[in-house]
């Protein structure tokens, strides 16, 4: 792919991530029929949907919807592999804690890596039995459930994983079990029980649930804008843009790479009834990214880390350790990978430091088998002078199959990702 070029046109971007796993999770948890339109392609979600197929849960493809016929009916008869996927593994880990079965959740060595102790620990003083690996990487993990208690947990992480397999595990424990997260997260969870019935109570960064079952629902699922970031991000820094990206959830906790642009100077007008989202570029001017920041724009790091190595002045990140155990070490990925377009940039324990300049030329980049990696570098090869390279693009195909076909799209031709065998 070699740069710079344009980019203009309007688009939707796959439906979201986050609310595609919990919408088949629901619907197969929920006894009778549910149905899922504009759920994400990605292999991520897909992994999400073998897995309930296991349980005995069975799925029909519709023209333009899916329909799910709920109710966890089977003991699965060989272990679940859920690819690269940390939210099929922590949510289902919390689902599995409430049932009376024996369950063994692994996947790609990239998630095999993944430190799985933050669900166990609470999972097993519930009452689950979750076994695994020494020192905390658990995967292939092993979860003999039922008979829980609920409990009370401050979370030690911001993370709307661990909330909400403790909140999945609390619909089937004995009492109220509540989670009080050090910063609130996103609330898709909160969001979606309730259509699917439950009772939810909200009350500052705590959350309850009790012992329920769930009712059928239809859900729609909204774009991702997780995936929209790249979109901003890339008709801000490649000149003469101007680009649309419609439908698009707009809820808590996720819109906050738009403030973030914004603060840089970034000309984006959001509609969020209609989730419409347009950007024209122009110039961007270095920010200061703290770790109140960081759950809102936690998946949009990488692709805002662009963004600021094209704005003038120096951006600091800080706050942003968590980084570390995403789907690679993303504090080291990112600023390698801003490392190949000739920016100067740095890691810090918790963060990164990046000097913006306007003299980037494409790189050799390499995914670490990150999708949001591929993806970033992508869009800043877009706007860098001369090709741009990508080990391990593969990886975009666990959240953006389309994402090459976008490229070509808004470039009118003029960007294309090519694959090349080395
Ligand atoms: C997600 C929560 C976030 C995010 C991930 C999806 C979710 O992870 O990074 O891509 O769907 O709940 P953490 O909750 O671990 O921060």
């Amino acid at each position: 792919m070699a740069g710079p070029v344009a980019l203009a046109g309007a688009i939707r971007v796959p439906g979201d991530k986050s609310i595609s796993h919990r919408a088949l999770l629901f619907a197969g948890l929920a006894e009778g029929e549910s149905t899922v339109r504009g759920l994400s392609r990605g292999d991520d979600v897909r992994r999400t949907r073998q897995a309930l197929a296991e349980f005995g849960v069975r799925f029909t493809d519709e023209d333009g919807y899916l329909r799910v016929l709920g109710g966890l009916r089977e003991e699965p008869s060989t272990v679940l592999d859920l690819g690269n996927s940390g939210t099929a593994m922590r949510l289902i880990a919390g689902v599995c804690a409430g049932q009376d079965m024996h369950t063994v959740l692994t996947g790609d060595r990239f998630l095999r890596a993944r430190p799985m102790d933050r669900v166990a620990v609470p999972l097993r003083s519930m009452g689950a039995t979750v076994d695994g690996r020494q020192g905390g990487r658990l995967a292939p993990l092993s979860i003999r459930g039922g008979n829980l208690s609920g409990i009370h947990y401050a979370s030690p992480v911001a993370s709307a994983q661990v909330k909400s397999a403790v909140m999945l595990a609390g619909l089937s424990a004995a009492g109220s079990t509540t989670v009080v997260e050090p910063v609130a997260t996103r609330r898709h969870t909160e969001e979606m029980l309730a259509l699917f019935g439950v009772d939810v109570e909200v009350d500052g960064t705590a959350v309850t649930v009790r012992r329920s079952t769930l009712t059928p629902a239809e859900v729609d699922v909204q774009g991702d804008p997780s995936q929209a970031a790249f979109w901003a991000v890339g008709a801000l820094i490649a000149p003469d843009s101007r680009v649309r990206v419609d439908n698009l959830y707009s809820g808590h906790g996720r819109t906050g790479f738009v403030d973030v642009l914004r603060r840089m100077g970034g000309r984006l007008d959001f509609d969020r009834t209609t989730g419409t989202l347009e950007i024209t570029s122009g110039p961007l001017t270095a920010v200061s990214i703290g770790a109140e920041d960081v759950p809102g724009i936690v998946d949009e790091i990488p692709v805002l880390a662009v963004a600021a190595a094209a704005a003038e002045g120096t951006t600091v990140i800080s706050g942003a350790e968590e980084l570390r155990v995403k789907e690679s070490d993303r504090i080291k990925s990112t600023v390698a990978m801003l490392c190949a377009f000739g920016v100067h940039a740095e890691e810090t324990p918790d963060g990164m430091v990046i000097e913006g300049t306007a003299n980037r030329r494409g790189g050799e980049v390499h995914s670490h088998g990150d999708h949001r990696i591929a993806m970033a570098a992508a869009v800043s090869g877009l706007a860098a002078t001369g090709p741009t390279v990508i080990h391990g693009w593969d990886a975009v195909a666990t959240s953006y199959p389309g994402f090459a076909d976008h490229v070509a799209e808004l470039s009118g031709g003029a960007a294309r990702l090519r694959e090349v065998t080395s």
